[in-house]
């Protein structure tokens, strides 16, 4: 009983968020370097602010992030000396391709990705690499629009194969696009949108989901190809919606909350646009235009297994302006009165992670991955770095807790986890480096002061044990 012997334990992070060293190695400039910590931060992550270069009146904090792209190896350590099986990492794809639109790749970025997934392979530890973390070169959103242009798939492909190619052997578990539906809240960081007036945005957004699920597939199709052993994943924002009372237009209300998230798994793990989405869609005059080729290669080339990221359940009403909204991840919800919330307003809710995983694995019959989960809280460390968390120790406990319920108690079949920020980064919803995730804490702040050195905090021996006696002991 218990999770299987080859669970993938670890932690995960995006290249956005940890690497920095924006305009080394050849890096061309990206969506995500240009999102600033501040008001308009929101705006300009939803595709209404244009802002496609830097200004003075800003502070962007992608730019330097925690500089990972200086400290991989002692990084990487670390996670090794916490026991990680897996670590999971996203690919900046500016690095690669600097424009998006070139055939031959920036072998520097290449081999910057190359020495960490040797570095990892050296301690055993096997990287699980997003494709695109929320990123698309600028050049790509300045001269096609990014994803609303049907070119981007042919660029896409062209990384993948790269990718695929170079990394033969050193990568075996892919996620195609992280948090596939955040492209519906979240259109400029998720996919490199932004909105004109006169915008039909529906329209716009679900094309662009379609040219992303296509290329989800081309992905799926070539990492096969290359490497039979390859594993490719989709990735969901989740969190399953609860009625907020037993009234059946509740029930019905949370029904089409999460349909609006579950197509794009629909698509990617079945194959198809779901009956319901063709209707919805039709009903709100969205018309999306399909290749021909397409509906074939959707059917032919869908997912080996389903990821997802899981902080918080969501509820779903008829009434949500009657009742008090909370924050989650991007976007707000009904405030569930039954559950306790982090400092940012997010609810915490353990049970929740098994009712998600139950939902997921129900609907798909394919094997789950957790590749993020974690609490964002302020950290006070001691002179020495030190951080009491025991708060985090107990979030992490009782959804590791839950989801040992949901493999042992339901048969739920779980890959691994990889919380998320196992090392402290930017946080992707506000900017701030204040928002802690990390077993390790990193000396910077909001403003980007700090010697960025690294130390452990109390979680780093707990995680540790847990992976020690493969989510055994729990204990703090
Ligand atoms: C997910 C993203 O939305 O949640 C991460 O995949 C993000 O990039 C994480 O960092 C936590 O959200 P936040 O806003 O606390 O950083």
């Amino acid at each position: 009983m218990g999770f299987r012997k080859d669970f993938l334990w670890g932690g995960a992070t995006a290249a956005n968020q940890c690497e920095g060293g924006y305009n080394e190695g050849g890096r061309g400039l990206a969506n995500v370097d240009v999102v600033p910590i501040g008001e308009d931060r929101f705006p300009v992550i939803t595709g209404k602010k244009k802002m496609f270069d830097f200004d003075d009146e800003h502070f962007y904090p992608a730019k330097e992030a925690i500089d990972m792209y200086h400290h991989w190896k002692e990084d990487i350590k670390l996670f090794a000396e916490m026991g990680f099986k897996t670590y999971r990492l996203s690919l900046g794809w500016s690095r690669i391709f600097p424009q998006g639109d070139e055939t031959e790749p920036n072998e520097e970025g290449l081999k910057f990705y190359e020495d960490i997934f040797k570095e990892c392979k050296k301690y055993g530890i096997e990287p699980l690499v997003t494709i695109t973390h929320f990123d698309c070169p600028m050049h790509l959103v300045e001269k096609y629009g990014a994803w609303r242009s049907r070119e981007l798939v042919g660029f896409y492909e062209n990384l993948c194969n790269v990718i695929f190619n170079r990394y033969k052997g050193l990568v075996k578990y892919w996620l195609t696009f992280n948090e596939i539906n955040m492209i519906l809240h979240a259109p400029f960081m998720g996919a490199g949108l932004y909105f004109e007036e006169g915008d039909n945005v529906e329209q716009v957004k679900y094309q662009a989901a379609h040219h992303e699920l296509v290329a989800s597939a081309i992905a799926t199709k070539i990492a096969h190809e290359v490497d039979p052993e390859n594993q490719v994943g989709c990735m969901l924002a989740a969190g399953s919606y609860y009625p907020y009372t037993p009234k059946p237009e509740d029930v019905w209300a949370g029904r089409q909350e999460e349909r609006e998230n579950y197509f794009f798994i629909d698509v990617q793990s079945r194959g198809e646009y779901p009956a319901y989405a063709l209707k919805e869609m039709a009903r709100k005059g969205i018309e999306v235009k399909m290749e021909e080729g397409d509906k074939e290669l959707l059917k032919a080339h869908t997912v080996d297994f389903i990821s997802f990221s899981y902080y918080s359940s969501r509820v779903a009403t008829t009434d949500p302006e009657l009742l008090e909204q909370t924050a989650g991840n991007i976007f707000a919800s009904v405030k569930n009165p039954y559950l306790e919330a982090s400092e940012w307003g997010w609810q915490i809710d353990p049970l929740g992670l098994r009712i998600t995983m139950n939902d997921l694995y129900d609907r798909y019959q394919k094997p789950l991955f957790i590749v993020e989960n974690g609490l964002g809280a302020v950290d006070t460390p001691d002179e020495n770095g030190y951080v009491e968390d025991d708060y985090r120790i107990d979030y992490l406990s009782k959804h590791v807790e839950a989801m040992r319920d949901a493999v042992d108690q339901d048969g739920v079949d779980l890959l691994g986890y990889t919380t998320w920020g196992c090392i402290d980064l930017v946080s992707a919803g506000t900017g701030e480096m204040k928002k802690r995730y990390g077993f390790i804490y990193v000396d910077r702040d909001n403003q980007g002061n700090g010697t960025l050195k690294r130390s452990k905090k109390k979680s780093f021996d707990w995680y540790k044990k847990v992976i020690a006696t493969n989510g055994e002991d729990l204990s703090n």
